[in-house]
């Protein structure tokens, strides 16, 4: 009787699922999707996925297609029989983008190319996006090829990790969340003036201080505080395991440290590097705090140097973020140490900006020079821009687009990531109920940003290497309200980072990303649902 009832259930189970069709409008928007003759191809638990060649990064890319497959349909494909229809993933030389890809789908194989294993994993993501998120038997996807490449290099999210300490699984879940948008940067902002999160061996305290307030003010700069300490940083271990992580989902991991501003933490643990001398405390509130590293001292080069060798053991990338912004320059005024550099390297006002400019750019660059001696670049904030900052520097637009402009007539990089569009800690929609850092950036306007239009100077279209939606944290705590605050926003950005600009449309955007939705939704995602909502 047991049996007869357990195959019963077995029946009803298959009864119950039934086949559906895939769809090749996702997010990231492909470059083109062409319909194709021929019959459809059937994905089932016949299906087997094969790897031509022994690539691990590409034997590594079959597990994910494997586990997408699974985790969005419950099919298990290869489970069953050789006789099914084939999904080949492959590497195409002759493809000229390094992220690109090119899928063919026809009745009996499904052919996912790649000039990389790189471009092969984009193609992947396609194909997983392209799924139902639904139980089925079977998956038709119609005949098609699918030809697709970014439009820019870098396409980059920032987490502060300093205002607020975000756990390992949120980590690898961001991570998770970017690779599904095709975002191949994860600028990982650790130091601050309310906490220092990376632990360096040569200089302990900055863990065992650094890392710590004693207490956060309680909502928008009240009076008032939780008085509750705060803190959390990440061991070399862990900043190795999440490179690991996000390196196997083809992610750089670009560490900042921001410098010589935003070092509170810092200077609590090590006062003699500060132009008073101390003490200080590790912030408890929000904002730009006057108390900076010294750059007239020889200690203070040597405990950069020092930090930075040790970052770059953990962080393979080719750059490395110095931060550079909001640096008031008040205490190096009134210091003797800074005011002896600037006499000693003969710097005076410059490009409207004092002689205290100069030595911001002095100190920059003989970071920048430190690792360019390990063949690191370096990244700043658009501030870095007031003093002459060395060829080879990457400037980061944040206080509107000006800066990218200005960058690119130096002949400098840029990544766009102005307020304007890509702050993500601002409101998606009006809400007395939270308590944000202020502003209004709802999705449109995100999408609504084209870093290089076609009349742009042409050194602009020769230097802006991409953009970057950044994730604040004062306001922003937990898993929650950082998913929120995220999506769709950094979907918005992604379509922009990757998709020509003529081939983009809200309307089609939001349709799209309806379907992605459910998958965020799958994973426990509580993202910002505005954008659906019937507009009055
Ligand atoms: C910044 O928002 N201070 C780069
Ligand atoms: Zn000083």
């Amino acid at each position: 009787m047991k049996k007869i009832l357990l195959s019963v259930a077995m029946m009803m189970a298959t009864i119950s699922l039934h086949a559906t069709d895939a769809n090749y409008q996702v997010v990231p928007l492909p470059q083109s999707i062409t319909a194709e003759k021929g019959a459809a191809f059937v994905l089932d638990g016949s299906t087997v996925i094969n790897v031509a060649g022994t690539d691990e990064a590409m034997l590594r890319n079959a597990e994910f297609l494997k586990q997408y497959i699974q985790e969005a349909t419950g099919i298990v494909p290869g489970g069953m029989s050789k006789k099914g229809a084939t999904i080949t993933l492959k590497l195409n030389t002759k493809l000229e983008n390094e992220e690109g890809y090119v899928i063919t789908v026809k009745a009996k194989n499904i052919t996912v190319e790649g000039k990389t294993p790189r471009g092969v994993f984009y193609g992947i993501q396609t194909l997983r996006k392209s799924l139902p998120l639904e139980k089925a038997e079977s998956v038709t996807f119609p005949a098609a090829r699918i030809v697709d490449y970014p439009r820019f290099g870098y396409r980059g999210t920032m987490l502060d990790c300093a205002r607020h300490y975000f756990k390992m699984s949120f980590i690898k879940e961001f991570i998770d969340m970017l690779a599904l948008h095709n975002v191949n940067t994860f600028h990982w902002h650790l130091t601050e003036d309310q906490g220092w999160r990376p632990q360096i061996d040569r200089y302990p305290k900055l863990t065992e201080i650094g890392s710590k307030r004693a207490q956060t003010v309680i909502g928008r700069m009240t009076n008032l505080y939780d008085e509750t300490p705060y803190g959390g940083y990440y061991t070399k271990d862990e900043m190795r395991e999440v490179v690991k992580y996000a390196a196997d989902r083809y992610i750089t991991v670009i560490p900042e440290i921001d410098m010589p501003g935003h070092m509170l933490g810092a200077l609590a643990a090590y006062p003699e590097l500060g132009c008073t001398g101390g003490p200080y405390k590790v912030a408890e509130t929000w904002g730009v705090f006057p108390d900076i590293l010294c750059a007239g001292n020889p200690k203070t080069y040597e405990f950069v140097n020092n930090v930075l060798d040790e970052i770059i053991e953990i962080f393979p990338s080719k750059y490395i973020h110095l931060g550079g912004d909001e640096a008031p320059r008040v205490r190096w005024k009134n210091c003797p140490r800074c005011q002896a550099e600037i006499k000693r390297l003969g710097l005076k006002s410059s490009n409207g900006f004092p002689a205290e400019a100069q030595l911001q750019a002095h100190f920059m660059n003989q970071a920048a020079k430190h690792l360019a001696e390990k063949g690191r670049n370096i990244i700043g904030w658009d501030e870095i821009l007031e003093g002459d900052v060395d060829k080879g520097t990457t400037v980061m637009s944040w206080r509107g687009v000006a800066g990218g402009a200005e960058a690119a007539k130096r002949g400098l990089d840029a990544i766009m990531t102005p307020t304007t569009y890509y702050y993500l800690d601002f409101y998606q929609k009006p809400d007395n109920s939270m308590i944000l850092i202020g502003n209004m950036l709802p999705v449109e306007k995100t999408y609504s940003y084209n870093p290089v239009p076609d009349d742009a100077a042409p050194e602009l279209k020769k230097h802006v290497k991409g953009v970057q939606a950044n994730l604040w944290t004062e306001y922003v705590i937990g898993r929650d309200l950082a998913f929120f605050q995220l999506l769709p926003r950094v979907a918005a950005m992604a379509e922009t980072g990757w998709t020509e600009n003529a081939k983009k449309d809200f309307d089609s955007f939001k349709e799209r990303e309806s379907r992605l939705n459910q998958l965020y939704k799958h994973f426990g995602w509580k993202t910002c649902q505005e954008m659906y909502k019937e507009k009055k």
